[in-house]
């Protein structure tokens, strides 16, 4: 964890991911200067606004914004995307603009500004659709929606990129993260705890039985410096290797919760098209750059639940 990153460019570095990952660079001292570009679509530079960062409002898909950002930066965190699945099938071609040709603009940028440096925020789940877990960076990719083909095109551009330009690029595959600073997320944990603070009951679709494998926020972040650090390039799956179904979930938001508050569980019918069971094998992070994710999901949720309460 020693060595430091230089200065780091984060995209979407307001967002939920983002704003967690600048906290933990400050916290550790592990980056001379920080710059933040976001145009606050989703998050807010309030989540950042305590550090002591450089925080540019505005477009990666406006080059000159992403030409400034790029000066004597060492390493770019390409976090920002539109993130939701559901809007990406609404508005597909909004999703490949934002993601695919934003991303390809920035790598052409970066590739002019002679910084070959990249990190991305790719996914596991959404790339390889249904398959029989634990999914790993050898499957055969299968999107099932435009949100995980966009994912699938930036580790095609990524991987073209590094051969043709020299450059040193790796698609960091993240499984479902939980934590702080996620209050504007719709992902499953989040959607709870919203729930529990405002007294209303828990919404589970199906018999709760569906797994998934949830990631602490520092415990990713971590992951994501040690990616870094290591020099190497390609695609890492980062999640904990663990399958929690939602019914463990909940048993475990009972466990910190409960004696503050009453939790009530609805169960309503499954959701079309949803996938059942995931988690991610870790082997290859683990052995690569000594990836070892610590936070059990009871003491994660406890963390995000101190977070949600203010
Ligand atoms: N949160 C998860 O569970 C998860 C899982 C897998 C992958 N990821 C990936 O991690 C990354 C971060 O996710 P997150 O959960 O923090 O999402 P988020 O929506 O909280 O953050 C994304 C940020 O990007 C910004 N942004 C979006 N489009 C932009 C653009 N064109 N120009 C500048 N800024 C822009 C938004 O304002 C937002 O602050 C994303 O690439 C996402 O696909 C997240």
């Amino acid at each position: 964890m020693k060595q430091k990153l230089g200065n780091v460019l984060i995209t979407g570095g307001a967002g939920f991911v983002g704003s967690n990952l600048t906290r933990f660079l400050v916290k550790n001292n592990l980056a001379d200067k920080i710059s933040i570009l976001d145009n606050e679509s989703v998050g807010s530079r309030t989540a950042v606004s305590d550090f002591d960062v450089e925080f540019i409002l505005g477009d990666l898909r406006d080059k000159n914004v992403v030409m400034q950002a790029l000066k004597g930066i060492d390493v770019v965190i390409h976090l920002a995307a539109d993130t939701r699945v559901i809007d990406s099938i609404k508005n597909p071609r909004f999703n490949f603009e934002n993601n695919v040709v934003a991303t390809f603009e920035l790598m052409m940028s970066m590739v002019e500004s002679g910084v070959s440096k990249l990190i991305n925020a790719s996914t596991g789940g959404a790339i390889l659709g249904e398959v029989p877990p634990p999914v790993h960076e050898l499957m055969v990719p299968n999107p099932l929606s435009p949100y995980g083909a966009s994912k699938l095109a930036i580790e095609g551009y990524s991987s073209a990129f590094a051969e043709i330009y020299n450059m040193n690029i790796m698609n960091l595959r993240f499984s479902n993260v939980y934590g702080p600073l996620s209050f504007h997320k719709g992902s499953v944990v989040a959607t709870y705890l919203k729930a529990l603070l405002n007294h209303s009951p828990i919404v589970v679709f199906g018999d709760g039985e569906q797994t998934r494998d949830y990631i602490y926020t520092e415990d990713l972040c971590k992951g994501i410096v040690q990616a870094i650090q290591s020099d190497l390039s390609g695609v890492f799956q980062l999640g904990t290797g663990v399958a929690t179904s939602i019914n463990q979930l909940i048993n475990n938001m009972k466990a910190v919760i409960g004696d503050q508050l009453a939790i009530n569980v609805e169960y309503k019918e499954a959701r079309l098209g949803e996938i059942i069971h995931t988690h991610c094998d870790i082997s290859k992070a683990r052995q690569a750059f000594g990836f070892n994710p610590s936070t059990q999901v009871r003491e994660g949720i406890g963390y995000t639940w101190e977070w949600f309460q203010g």
